[in-house]
């Protein structure tokens, strides 16, 4: 007997196979029941007869419960109007009959469905979720290693912050005190005078206490950095990276992507140029659009929004006021106001997918730069150490593994695209 994965249906029909799943729904109606298989790879209906199952085995059936594991033997057949394969039950086998499931068909609030989130995982939506984040990490890697990145594993434990003081996880160090990564970004540049070109793919994070449906606390980043690069060689990569791992999506997910009932064509429009925007322009428009936002500010959350719903492909904003961008960013020569700097927008009234910027590579100004910050030069005097021994012009971006996610899923809330989120208001389960 062929033990034989769901996903793979369409290769044995007519043939009698084995399949081990969870019976994720099922329904009867008298002499016949359905039951909804999920496997991992994703869903079949199994058709059990009274006719072709013994009394025994008929009865049995009836025993069945949501989430029960089961061994199905069976029958392949085509769905007579779909591009669906059903498996027509000869004889099964449970592993375990389940207990009363918490999470049955009917509306949860999303905090009992956050509570259970270590069962919540199973639901279709969450299902596909999990699978086109999948995707993106490997997209993410091939995107890299085809591009010759070396990775390189930033460290967690830090003795500095990345991006500013406010939002830093401090813990006891023995006799010091030490800090959760909020980037790898600062590591990466010590790997590029080796490497070249790096990057990391881990977990960072940031006492963040936005409640907004955007920002967790942990979340998953790969930084890339770059030597002898300039500001418009980053924006390429990004968006080099960005049509890469949506392609991936639409090719290997299209199951889920249904699933999540997606509108695809705005993914699919990303083969046009990204959008690009300065900071000056971006404020103009929000004003025009009503946004009460002051030239100088940094855009809120309802400012990306709204500006993110007048575009149907991602848009770069550049040239941000140095005052409000972290103290490692290189100015513009011609506005020294301005950091050499671009966030990466998802449209649709997604917003902010990437940060990036061309670094300050000049030890005396980024001296100047880290006084300016209060930060302590003597922490910070192995970063300005590389601009001592063959400083060059570099940069390098970071994405939020997350934000990418909700948005290419088309979902509401970051929180469910993380299998278990962490937030000011939860760390459990
Ligand atoms: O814009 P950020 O703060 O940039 C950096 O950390 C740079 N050091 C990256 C670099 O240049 N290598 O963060 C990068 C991205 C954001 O664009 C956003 O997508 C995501 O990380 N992000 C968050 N995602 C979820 N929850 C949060 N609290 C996030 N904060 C940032
Ligand atoms: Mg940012």
């Amino acid at each position: 007997m062929e033990q034989v994965s769901i996903k793979d249906l369409s290769q044995f029909v007519d043939q009698e196979v084995e399949i081990k799943a969870w019976v994720s729904n099922f329904r009867s109606s008298g002499k016949i029941a359905f039951w909804q298989l999920r496997d991992g790879a994703g869903f079949a209906q199994a058709i059990l007869n009274s006719t072709d199952l013994d009394e025994v085995k008929w009865q049995e059936a009836q025993k069945v419960t949501l989430e029960t594991s089961v061994k199905i033997i069976g029958k392949v057949s085509k769905h007579p109007k779909k591009e669906e394969y059903e498996i027509q039950v000869t004889d099964f086998e449970f592993y375990q009959i389940a207990e009363e499931y918490p999470i049955a068909k009917k509306d949860h609030g999303v905090d009992f469905l956050l509570d259970n989130r270590h069962l919540w995982l199973r639901s279709s939506k969450q299902w596909a979720i999990q699978r086109v984040r999948n995707t993106l990490i490997s997209a993410t890697y091939d995107f890299f290693r085809e591009n010759d990145f070396i990775k390189i594993d930033s460290p967690i434990l830090t003795p500095n912050a990345c991006e500013g003081t406010t939002e830093l996880f401090e813990l006891d160090y023995f006799d010091n005190t030490a800090y959760l990564s909020q980037s790898g970004q600062l590591y990466l540049e010590a790997a590029i005078f080796a490497h070249k070109n790096v990057f990391d793919f881990g977990p960072v994070f940031r006492a963040e206490k936005s409640k907004t449906r955007r920002h967790l606390t942990e979340f998953w980043m790969m930084d890339a950095e770059m030597a002898f690069i300039d500001l418009a060689e980053n924006l390429q990569v990004q968006e080099d990276l960005v049509r890469f791992m949506v392609t991936a999506v639409l090719e290997k997910n299209k199951a889920e992507l249904e699933i999540l009932e997606r509108d695809i064509k705005p993914l699919e429009n990303i083969i046009k140029p990204f959008y690009k925007i300065t900071y000056t322009e971006a404020v103009n428009k929000l004003q025009e659009l009503g946004s009460d936002i002051k030239d100088g500010a940094d855009l809120g959350a309802d400012d990306e929004t709204k500006l993110t719903q007048e575009y149907d492909n991602p848009i770069f904003i550049t040239h941000y006021p140095a005052a409000i961008k972290s103290f490692y960013m290189k100015r513009d020569e011609q506005d020294e106001t301005k950091a050499l700097c671009a966030d990466l927008l998802a449209p649709e009234g997604y917003g902010e997918i990437s940060g990036g910027s061309q670094r300050e590579d000049d030890y005396n100004v980024l001296l100047k730069r880290i006084k300016e910050h209060k930060l302590s030069v003597e922490d910070f005097q192995w970063y300005l150490d590389l601009r001592k021994y063959g400083s060059v012009p570099h940069g390098g971006f970071g994405f939020g593994l997350e934000r990418i996610v909700t948005w290419v899923c088309g979902i509401q809330h970051v929180r469910e695209t993380i299998p278990f989120p962490r937030t000011i208001y939860r760390i459990k389960p």
